[in-house]
């Protein structure tokens, strides 16, 4: 792996038992508060996919927001934010996904994405897969082709994976 890869591992902070008993929460404030980690993180994601003809990158609401955009205007494309509901004043197609208790929603403003674009969609971290899931849905409903989703971090245990099917998801750093 990329020397890198160990210096974003060491700079993400786990705080136990966060926001209830027994979750291992992977906080990335403090890669965000080492220069060095932060600009690796962007760089290698940008270095995966400056080449792909990637046209928009979807970051999801909230984390997505800090790690989406550097992307976006590294490789040259349009930056599109999928955002939880009632927040975007635009019109809206939305996505349902579950959560341990209840349901979510993201939105996605109509006509920011094109059936002839080429997607990356970008959050910070993968837990059981439903947000990711919701984004991919999000951007297939209007034509476009999600190349691929990128994370920091991946909670294997949780087989998020398994709900993108066969869309690929690259991750740079797996918990344990
Ligand atoms: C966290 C994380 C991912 C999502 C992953 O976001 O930032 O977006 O959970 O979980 P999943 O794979 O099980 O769907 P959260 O909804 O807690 O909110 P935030 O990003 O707005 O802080
Ligand atoms: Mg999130």
């Amino acid at each position: 792996g990329d020397a890198r890869v160990a210096g974003i591992a060491a700079s993400i902070r786990v705080i136990p038992d966060f926001p209830k008993p027994g979750i291992m929460f992977q906080d990335i404030t403090t890669l965000l508060l080492d220069p060095n980690a932060f600009r690796d993180t962007i760089d290698l994601f940008v270095e995966r996919y400056k080449d792909q003809g990637i046209t928009v990158v979807a970051g999801v609401e909230a984390r997505g927001f800090i790690f989406g955009p550097p992307i976006a205007l590294a490789i040259g494309a349009k930056f599109v934010p999928l955002r939880k509901p009632k927040k975007l004043p635009g019109e809206v197609i939305s996505e349902e996904y579950s959560l341990e208790y209840g349901t979510d929603k993201i939105e996605m403003h109509v006509g920011a994405v094109e059936a002839s674009d080429r997607a990356l969609v970008v959050d910070d971290l993968i837990a059981t897969g439903g947000t990711l899931c919701a984004a991919v849905k999000l951007l297939e409903r209007v034509g476009a082709k999600v190349v691929e989703c990128a994370c920091v971090i991946e909670l294997p245990e949780l087989k998020g994976r398994d709900k993108l099917g066969d869309r690929p998801v690259f991750v740079l750093v797996k918990a344990d």
